[in-house]
């Protein structure tokens, strides 16, 4: 299949082009960021705009929706540019696979009931999704990785220039420079982590399927059998680090920060994966999944952190 992947210049948009390409797919990049020396084609675009993302689905057999603005505290201050970003481009994705008669998937995010602008908005589109399945006939499954992580995640300051700030580069980075980690509240809170690649796999098996008109019923959550704390995900950074040759830095905590909810659960469903032929056991395990993290970080990203330093 040819397949359009919005937001295919990102973080998990990598990974799922690479997965279409593992299995004999052809993905297109739709993204309004064009990089140097794309791996894959790219047609640049907006989200926003639904004449481009009409014309995207004319040109595909099938797309997955992931432009979006992120970010849980960052987006509460101004909401308009995520809610804009994250509810009409989904429409316009919603609309562009209706008029077209294409399979499609949209990716859900794990703390789906929490009223910050990023989960509302996201949220909002599952809802439409469902509409537009049982009232205009698409096939548009729908999966809701919890926290993703892995190599090529993008850097937020003082690290890099990211807007947003995700937990796991943001550990590792300190990890690797020798600062102590900065966990936010008493790091009680669960956060189930996901490899990226175990993320792209369901999301590209899902459209697999949604091209078999197989619609699922219900959303599939991508995330761990066992949960772990936000200070055990610290420690299992910190372990990686060691492992290969770093000293172990400490921990310290800072006040929780707004739009999330103290000592909150944010965990998976996954009965839902065998919707896509997968099972918890068979993920990549988070103390694996971590040690390539760090390893890749030290040998991508920290040579030219220290350069510019
Ligand atoms: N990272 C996570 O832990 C996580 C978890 C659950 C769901 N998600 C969802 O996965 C998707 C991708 O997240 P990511 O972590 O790869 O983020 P990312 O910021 O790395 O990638 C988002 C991509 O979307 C593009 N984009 C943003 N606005 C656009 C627009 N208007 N038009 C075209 N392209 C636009 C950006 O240029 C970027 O390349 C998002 O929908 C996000 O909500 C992420």
């Amino acid at each position: 299949m040819k397949v359009g992947v919005t937001g295919g210049a990102g973080f998990i948009g990598e990974h799922v082009c690479d997965e279409l390409a593992r299995r004999g797919h052809h993905p297109l990049v739709f993204d309004h960021k064009g990089r140097h020396n794309p791996p894959h084609p790219v047609m640049l675009g907006d989200a926003r705009d639904p004449v481009a993302m009409a014309e995207l689905a004319a040109h595909v057999d099938g797309i997955i929706h992931l432009a979006a603005c992120l970010g849980t505290q960052e987006t509460i201050a101004n909401p308009r540019p995520a809610a804009i970003t994250n509810v009409e481009g989904g429409l316009n994705f919603l609309e562009a696979c209706a008029q077209y008669n294409i399979p499609g998937v949209y990716i859900g995010v794990g703390n789906h009931w929490m009223n910050n602008t990023y989960s509302i908005s996201k949220t909002t589109v599952e809802r439409f999704a469902a509409m537009f399945n049982k009232e205009r006939g698409t096939r548009i499954n729908t999966v809701r990785l919890v926290n993703a992580y892995g190599p090529r995640q993008s850097v937020a300051p003082p690290f890099g220039p990211a807007k947003v700030r995700k937990i796991t580069p943001a550990f590792v980075c300190r990890a690797l420079t020798g600062q102590t980690i900065e966990v936010y509240g008493d790091g009680q809170q669960v956060s189930d982590m996901v490899h990226v690649m175990d993320g792209a796999k369901a999301l590209v098996t899902a459209l697999e399927k949604a091209a078999q008109s197989i619609v699922f019923d219900k959303v599939v959550e991508v995330g761990p059998a066992e949960h772990r704390t936000v200070n055990q995900v610290a420690q299992e950074v910190i372990a990686a680090a060691v492992s290969l040759d770093y000293p172990a830095v400490n921990l310290k905590h800072l006040p929780m920060r707004p739009g999330e909810i103290p000592g909150a659960h944010v965990t998976a469903d996954t009965s839902t994966l065998a919707l896509v032929d997968m099972s918890a056991d068979t993920l990549i395990p988070l103390r694996d999944g971590i040690i390539h993290t760090v390893d890749w970080y030290a040998t991508n990203w920290l040579p030219s952190y220290r350069d510019a330093a």
